[in-house]
């Protein structure tokens, strides 16, 4: 096959983590007699400094084109600690997400055998989840309506979300069910918000189209609760933005490492894949970040282009370099701690 892909690295850590994920994703892709053909774009802070502005039209033109968009990360700290700049590099990330028409964020929660101890969670609470946070992207307070008023002295965001949002996540949320263990969790806060209650009624309204999908319907806040005390609970979970942004840092904890868990984020059209961690700051340049999170959004990449083989081979390469401690510092734990170029070489070359 064939695969043009947007290469999109970003702030901060991105170069690093993205430059291990093609290094795996041509091995691979060697491996298998596949052809891609990789094509850097600039965005966040990055594109701010080069163009004046986060996700520039030629990026989105490169991203809009290709068979799917390969994302590091975005943000810089001169711009957290600015509350008054004009252009930010996170306006970037929900340009893109909005102008691609990426309004289903998948990511999924699931252990590494080797790395279960490594978890501030007990083994028998956490051993075997697998569940997926299936996050709306393109709506809820990140997109509304927001000001100043007062003199600036107050300030707002409004939660909207239209009935046709819901139904299309909802839709995906049931397919991936049926797919999986047909249980589907909406995660709300109806017993306050107006826009939590259209979810409600408009995820109730679907459930008969799906009869063997079990559906149950929890408020956020015990489900951030309940995430980490029985995550085993939990199949799909479909939410709104900010929830999902929310419990999906939650969630990485019963992995062991935020820098392990991978995402993928869909539309009708290409589909982009990141990792759920952010930019951290502190460590650019120092060729200490875990590369995995963007390795295996890779691999879910490859899965969705109905590249299987391929996907569990990435997975595979990942669970032997983790059983034998090819590791980065954030799980050496006292052991040897790998660069994060040569935990890429590594897997390159086992693939
Ligand atoms: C994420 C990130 C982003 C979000 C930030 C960087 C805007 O936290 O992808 O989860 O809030 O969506
Ligand atoms: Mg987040």
């Amino acid at each position: 096959m064939k695969l043009n892909i947007a290469l999109l690295a970003g702030d901060g850590i991105g170069p690093e983590v993205i430059d291990q994920a093609v290094k795996v994703s041509d091995a691979v892709a060697a491996k298998y007699g596949h052809e891609i053909n990789w094509t850097p774009a600039l965005t966040g802070a990055a594109a701010i400094d080069a163009v004046g502005e986060p996700y520039p039209d030629e990026t989105h033109e490169v991203c809009a084109t290709a068979d799917a968009v390969l994302f590091g990360a975005i943000g810089h700290p001169r711009f957290d600690n600015d509350p008054s700049a004009k252009v930010r590099p996170e306006q970037g990330l929900l340009k893109m997400r909005q102008k691609l028409g990426l309004f289903a964020n998948v990511r999924p929660t699931f252990t590494f055998p080797s790395l279960i101890d490594k978890s501030p969670l007990k083994r028998e609470r956490i051993e075997g989840t697998d569940l997926i946070i299936l996050r709306e992207l393109t709506g809820g307070v990140y997109f509304g309506e927001r000001g100043r008023k007062d003199d600036s002295n107050t300030a707002f965001d409004t939660m909207t979300y239209q009935r046709f949002e819901i139904q299309r996540l909802a839709k995906k949320g049931f397919e991936m069910a049926m797919k999986r263990g047909k249980k589907l969790c909406c995660v709300d806060k109806a017993n306050v918000l107006e826009s939590s209650r259209l979810w409600r009624e408009t995820v109730q309204a679907m459930e008969k189209d799906y009869p063997e999908v079990e559906v149950s319907y929890e408020f956020v806040d015990a489900v951030a609760m309940r995430l980490i005390q029985w995550p085993k609970g939990y199949d799909v979970i479909i939410t709104a933005n900010l929830f999902g942004d929310i419990l999906t840092d939650e969630a990485s904890v019963i992995s062991g490492s935020m820098g392990l868990m991978p995402s993928s984020s869909l539309g009708s059209d290409v589909s982009l894949y990141e990792p759920i961690h952010g930019s951290y700051p502190q460590a650019t340049g120092k060729d200490i970040a875990n590369p995995l999170a963007t390795i295996l959004s890779a691999a879910m990449l490859f899965e969705d282009k109905n590249l299987t083989e391929e996907a569990q081979a990435i997975r595979d390469v990942v669970n032997k370099s983790l059983a034998e401690g090819i590791v980065t510092e954030d799980l050496a734990e006292g052991g040897k701690a790998y660069k994060t170029s040569e935990v890429g070489d590594w897997l390159a070359k086992n693939i």
